[in-house]
Formats: structure tokens, C-alpha cells, sequence
């Protein structure tokens, strides 16, 4: 085995583990041989200036917990996917330790000329995989990425129109227990109750009666593609701006597999961690940049550009320091986001959803809107008499992660609900395809048609386990 000289590795102390399996990066460079049929695995320690901290067993104790529930569940939580080992070694990187407030080249901070490269990077990766002028990747989280929108878009008490929770829409368009409900006066559309669709007369109408000055589009639990054009037409009617969060579907719309709001929405938000297979994190597009039409001027008195102003309501409006080593794993993110072997990925995301929805309808289960176009669906469980609440904590028993979730026209609180939602992007990330996801859906019907069956339960935790073993997530 090689070791390259240039790191100097081989200076330094490492210690041999066998047959344990263990992707962690703090501090310690992995590397595998297979030698007399043995995988060995080396650790080499890199040094730890702070040597006299003590390791923290018990918190990596924990961690290795949590690699181990991953690597042996069923994760069908539509927000949620399993990064590369790239990615997750950049995200527990140096960078970490780097603040850098301001955006590369123009810092607040000595020392950024690295930390700008790679911030650039990430930028221009961003712009080129969705077709954008302008990207700022630096919001900590997808609310971070909205709350930033509306600093630069609204004045407090202004009206904003989103997609209500209740009916599939996201905390940060408008609830009342959110800032963007706080701040902002919210009104709302929702879907018809007949076609489980968005209502877009009603949007029309709320929109032409209240006159918002921000539309918000896009959902947390919405199945369908949406009509940017249409949403873009009434909004310029009343003079507001469009808002298209993008979080869940983002990679489907990368990757030209829905509707892309960019030609026809002002701005663009999306988190980096759903289907985009990217570190936790949000950012900002906007396919065209435009003069804002607040009349906000520089210091030489011209007219901003909107990627100006949304910059300054990321920082200093409504962040500190960004995250650099997310935003290095954030490049990495665009850049396999960009190569054909994601392209595939994402096309069986799809390809796998619309197998789970046909499954799942095939076994008597009402989806809302009757099936999918992205990667995942709601599940509305009122026909079986079981809520989404004994639904969650059944699956979850049994190793199968979903979360509950309110269906439109809900008669169930939040924390009960009606529904459950699940979604395609991490399990296909293990490489299971369609055989997989109707295997799936029959484990999941086993458990909600025998709710209550605690030994049903664990024989289906070990049809799960059975499964995960064939698809290995990180070894
Ligand atoms: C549509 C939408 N917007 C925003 C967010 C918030 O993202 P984060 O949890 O990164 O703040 C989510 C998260 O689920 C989402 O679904």
C-alpha cells in the first residue's frame, strides 16, 4: 500500500483496526487494503494539536449509533439522503475553523485566500448546474435561505402569499408560528380537495384581493410539478415577486427532470441536502439578475442589482460567518450533482417513486393527487384507521423511517395527522431500485394492517434488516 509521501503521513503514528467498520474523519485519514482476504483497515492520526482533550467516547459512541441505525434502516424521510464519504470529510474538515464573514475576495478577515477558492468554486458549480446568473451559497439552512429572501424583498408587516402547511407548504412561507409568519402578514392557498391539486384559481383570486408583495411557491410535501409561468402572470399583475423554494425537488429540477422555476421566478431557494444529496445547508439563485425595485442605491448612488441586495441580507442581514467547510462540501455536492453518474441517480429516484406510488396504490392506499412526478408522495392512511402518528412509531420499530404528516383537509392535529409522507431519494442513494420499493411498500402494509402486532413488527425489522444488508450504505 502507498502512501504519498508529500501528505508526510507516514511520519506520523496510525494504528491497524480489522473488520471494523468506521467512516470517521476527525482528525484521522482512512484508508483500506485487502490483503490474504482480510479488508484491513489503517488509520493514520494526522495529529491533534489539542492532544490533551480527552476523545469523547461517549458522543462517538453515539455517532457510531447513528451510522449504525442508518446502515441498517429503511430511511424513506423525503427530506432526508445519504451524502458520499467525500462530502462528509469535507464537512468535518479544517475549514471549520475558519471564519471568513463577507464573500470571497472581499472578506472581513486575513487568511481567506483558500477558503475564497473554494467558495468560488461552489458558486460557480451552482450557477452552471442550474443554469444560473447569480448563486450565494453561503445560508446555513434552507429557513436561513428564505428568511434571507424576505429581509431583502419585504418590510415588516408586508403581505406575503404561500402554500399552506397544512395542505403540504413549508413553516417559513408564512406560518404563524415562524418568523415569516410573525414578520409578514401571510395569506395562503392550498390544494382542491377533489384532485389533492394546487388550487391555482384560488391563488389568483387571494393574490389579486390582497395584493402581496411576495409569492412564495413550492412545498414540503407536494407531489406534483408546478405551473412557474402561470404563478409568474398573476404575480406580475399585482407587482410582486416570486419566490420558487426548490429544497426538496431541487436535484430532479438540476437535472431537467421537472419544470425549472428559474426562467420564470425572481428568486430561487433551495436547501442542499434533500435530493441534491449535499451537505445540511441552503442557498440562493436567481436565473437572471435584475435591478431592485425598492430604489435602493449604492454609495455612488446606482441602482443595486437584486444579487446585491439578497448578498447583504445573507450577511450581514441575517447570518454571521458562513460555514466553510459546508461550503466545501457543498462544491463537492454540485460538482457529483453534475456528473452522469448522479444524472442516472436521480433519474432512478424518480423512476423508484412512481414504482412506491403504484405499489402502495395497488394495495388500497390513497395518495394525494392519486400519484407522483418527484421523488416522493403523501399517503393518506384514513382507510385504513390508522393515524400518521401509530403509523411513524410502528414503522419505526420495525426499522422503517417516515414521518408523519398532515394531508390537505386534515381532521387530525399536527401531532397525530392523518398521513405519512415518504420519499425515494435515500434509498436510492443505496442503490435499491423498483423490485426494491414494491418490497418496501409490502413491508410497510404489513406493519399498518397488523398495527398492533408486536411480534408481526419484529419479523418485519428482520425482512428490513435482510433487505439493508444487501445495499450497503458506507462500507
Ligand atoms: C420547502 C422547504 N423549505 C425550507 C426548508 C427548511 O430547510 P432547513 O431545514 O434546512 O432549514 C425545508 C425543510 O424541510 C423545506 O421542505
Amino acid at each position: 500500500m502507498q502512501i504519498n509521501e508529500k501528505q508526510g503521513l507516514q511520519k506520523l503514528p496510525f494504528q491497524f483496526l480489522c473488520g471494523k467498520r468506521s467512516i470517521r474523519f476527525f482528525n484521522y485519514r482512512s484508508t483500506s487494503c485487502k490483503k490474504f482476504g482480510l479488508k484491513i483497515k489503517i488509520w493514520l492520526n494526522l495529529g491533534d494539536t489539542n492532544q490533551a482533550m480527552k476523545r469523547d467516547k461517549l458522543i462517538f459512541k453515539l455517532l457510531d449509533e447513528e451510522q449504525e441505525r442508518q446502515e441498517n434502516g429503511i430511511e424513506l424521510i423525503a427530506s432526508e439522503n445519504f451524502v458520499s464519504k467525500q462530502i462528509m470529510e469535507a464537512a468535518g474538515s479544517a475549514a471549520t475553523n475558519k471564519y471568513a464573514e463577507g464573500l470571497p475576495g472581499k472578506r472581513y478577515y486575513g487568511g481567506c485566500e483558500i477558503v475564497d477558492e473554494i467558495e468560488t468554486i461552489a458558486i460557480e458549480r451552482a450557477k452552471q448546474l442550474f443554469n444560473a446568473e447569480w448563486a450565494n451559497v453561503q445560508p446555513h439552512s434552507g429557513a436561513q435561505a428564505n428568511a434571507a429572501v424576505m429581509l431583502a424583498c419585504l418590510q415588516p408587516g408586508d403581505k406575503i402569499l404561500g402554500f399552506d402547511l397544512s395542505h403540504g407548504g413549508h413553516l417559513t412561507h408564512g406560518s404563524p408560528v415562524n418568523f415569516s409568519g410573525k414578520l409578514y402578514k401571510p395569506f395562503f392557498y392550498g390544494v382542491k380537495r377533489e384532485t389533492g391539486l394546487i388550487d391555482y384559481e384560488q391563488l389568483k383570486e387571494v393574490a389579486l384581493r390582497e395584493k402581496p408583495k411576495l409569492v412564495i411557491c413550492g412545498a414540503s410535501a407536494y407531489s406534483r410539478d408546478w405551473d412557474y409561468e402561470f404563478i409568474r402572470r398573476v404575480a406580475d399583475e399585482i407587482g410582486a415577486l416570486v419566490l420558487a423554494d426548490i429544497s426538496h425537488p431541487s436535484g430532479l429540477i438540476a437535472r431537467g427532470l421537472l419544470t425549472d422555476p428559474l426562467p420564470h421566478c425572481h428568486i430561487v431557494t433551495t436547501t442542499t441536502h434533500k435530493t441534491l444529496r449535499g451537505p445540511r445547508g441552503g442557498m440562493v439563485l436567481l436565473g437572471k439578475d435584475f435591478e431592485n425595485p425598492f430604489g435602493l442605491k449604492t454609495p455612488k448612488g446606482e441602482t443595486r442589482m437584486m444579487s446585491s441586495v439578497l448578498d447583504m441580507a445573507v450577511f450581514p442581514g441575517t447570518q454571521g460567518g458562513p460555514l466553510e467547510h459546508i461550503i466545501a462540501a457543498k462544491a463537492i455536492a454540485f460538482g457529483e450533482a453534475l456528473s452522469d453518474k448522479y444524472m442516472k441517480y436521480i433519474v432512478q429516484v424518480k423512476q423508484n417513486a412512481a414504482a412506491m406510488a403504484e405499489a402502495f396504490v395497488g394495495l388500497g392506499y390513497e395518495i394525494i393527487s392519486g400519484g407522483t412526478d418527484n421523488h416522493m408522495m403523501l399517503i393518506d392512511l384514513r382507510n385504513k384507521n390508522v393515524t400518521g402518528k401509530a403509523a411513524e412509531i410502528a414503522l419505526d420499530k420495525a426499522g422503517i423511517t417516515v414521518n408523519k404528516n398532515m394531508v390537505p383537509f386534515d381532521d387530525k392535529s399536527p401531532f397525530v395527522t392523518s398521513g405519512i409522507r415518504v420519499g425515494t431519494a435515500a434509498v436510492t442513494t443505496r442503490e435499491m431500485k423498483e423490485k426494491q420499493m414494491k418490497k418496501i411498500v409490502e413491508l410497510i402494509d404489513d406493519v399498518i394492517t397488523h398495527i398492533d402486532d408486536e411480534a408481526n413488527t419484529d419479523k418485519v425489522r428482520k425482512h428490513v434488516h435482510e433487505l439493508t444488508k444487501k445495499f450497503p450504505l458506507y462500507l
